[in-house]
C-alpha cells in the first residue's frame, strides 16, 4: 500500500534529507491506527503549515479565484489521503501531476512555487522546490542526446516539482523524426512509476495546450489536475499594481492613479499584453522615470519624494505617444 511520506528515497547523496526523514507524517504512517481511533484533521501539524501557505497565496495573489479554489480542493484531498493512510486504508498514490494553462503573466510560475510548498508540507514531496525547464533542456539535437537530457532534468527535479514551461514545444507533429516524442515517453514512464517522487507540471498558453493534450492522450490521462489561469480584469490589474508598489515602498499620486488607469486601457488594447508581468514592467519603467526626474530637479528630496510616483512618471510611457495606438 502506498503511504504519503514513505516513498522509496531517490535522492542524490549530497541532498540533505534530515527534515524529510524526521517528518511527523512519515512516523505517523508507519503505525496503523486502531479502527475505532479518531483523528483531528484540524490539529494535524501539516495542516497548519498548509493553511499558512494557502493564506499567503490568498494574501499575495490578487484574483485567481478559480485557481485558489482548485488548490484548496487538492490540499483537502491530500489531507484526507494522509488520514486514510494512518488507518491503513489502502489507496493508490494520488496523482500529483498537473497542467497550468493561461496567458502570459497570469501567475503560473508563481503558483507552481506555492504548490511545491503545499505538497512538501503534506510530505508528498521531499523538497519544496521547482525545477523549471523548457524544450531545450529536455530534447537533444542528435540521436542519443534526448534520453540523457530528460533524465538529467528529472534527476534535478527529483523529490520536487518538474515545471515544463510551454510544454507543447515538446511535440512537433510536422516532424516524424523529432526527438520530443522520446522526451515525452521518458516523462510518461516517470509519471507512471512515481519512482523519483516528482510532480510534473505542464504549463503553457491555453489553445496550444489543448492541442498538445489532444495529441498525447497518454499524457493527458496521467495529469490529474488541470488548473486554468484567467486573464486579469482591469480592476485586478490595478490592484496588482497597488500591491507591487506597496511591497516596494512606492505609492501613486492621485494624478498617477488616474494616468495609470488610462495607461491600462491603452495597453490592454495593444498586442503582446502580458497581464501582471506587463504591470510589473510598466512600474519598473515608471521608477526609472521617477529617478530621472528626481535627479534632474534642484534642491533636496525627502522620504515622500522618494516614494512617490507622479503622473509625469506614468505619462512618459510610449503607450501615450500617438504612434503607439494599436
Ligand atoms: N494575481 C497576482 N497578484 C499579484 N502579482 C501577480 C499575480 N499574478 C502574477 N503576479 C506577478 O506577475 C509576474 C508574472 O507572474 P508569473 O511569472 O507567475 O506568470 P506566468 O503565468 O508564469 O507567465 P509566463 O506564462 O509568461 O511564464 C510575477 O512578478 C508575479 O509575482
Ligand atoms: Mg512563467
Amino acid at each position: 500500500m502506498y503511504r504519503p511520506g514513505t516513498d522509496p528515497p531517490a535522492r542524490s547523496p549530497t541532498e540533505s534529507t534530515a527534515a524529510w526523514e524526521q517528518d511527523s507524517a512519515a512516523g505517523q504512517a508507519a503505525q496503523v491506527l486502531e479502527p475505532d481511533a479518531r483523528v483531528d484533521l484540524q490539529a494535524d501539524e501539516a495542516t497548519t503549515r498548509v493553511r499558512a501557505v494557502l493564506d499567503a497565496l490568498d494574501a499575495e495573489l490578487i484574483g485567481l479565484a478559480g485557481v485558489k479554489l482548485r488548490i484548496r480542493e487538492i490540499a483537502a484531498m491530500l489531507m484526507v489521503d494522509r488520514a486514510r493512510a494512518r488507518f491503513g486504508l489502502s489507496a493508490s498514490r494520488p496523482s500529483l501531476h498537473m497542467s497550468f494553462t493561461g496567458s502570459p503573466g497570469t501567475g503560473k510560475t508563481t503558483v507552481a512555487l506555492r504548490m511545491a510548498e503545499i505538497l512538501h508540507a503534506l510530505s508528498y514531496l521531499r523538497v519544496p522546490k521547482v525545477h523549471a525547464v523548457t524544450r531545450e533542456d529536455l530534447v537533444g539535437q542528435f540521436i542519443g542526446h534526448t534520453a540523457p537530457k530528460t533524465k538529467e532534468a528529472l534527476a534535478k527535479a527529483a523529490g520536487g516539482v518538474l515545471f515544463i514551461d510551454e510544454a507543447y514545444y515538446l511535440y512537433r507533429p510536422d516532424n516524424e523524426r523529432d526527438y520530443g516524442q522520446e522526451a515525452i515517453e521518458i516523462l510518461l514512464q516517470e509519471m507512471e512509476s512515481g519512482r523519483g517522487g516528482t510532480a510534473v507540471i505542464f504549463a503553457g498558453y491555453p489553445d496550444r495546450m489543448e492541442t498538445f493534450f489532444a495529441s498525447n492522450p497518454g499524457l493527458s490521462s496521467r495529469v490529474a489536475h488541470h488548473l486554468q489561469f484567467e486573464d486579469y480584469t482591469k480592476e485586478e490589474l490595478t490592484a496588482i499594481a497597488e500591491k507591487m508598489l506597496t511591497s516596494d515602498s512606492y505609492r501613486f499620486s492621485a494624478g498617477a492613479e488616474q494616468a495609470f488607469a488610462e495607461y491600462l486601457d491603452r495597453r490592454l488594447a495593444m498586442p503582446r499584453f502580458a497581464n501582471a508581468r506587463s504591470v510589473r514592467n510598466a512600474l519598473e519603467r515608471a521608477r526609472l522615470r521617477q529617478a530621472g526626474r528626481l535627479l534632474a530637479q534642484q534642491g533636496t528630496v525627502g522620504r515622500d519624494d522618494l516614494m512617490l510616483i507622479t503622473e509625469y512618471d506614468i505619462r512618459g510611457s510610449r503607450v501615450f505617444s500617438d504612434d503607439a495606438s494599436p
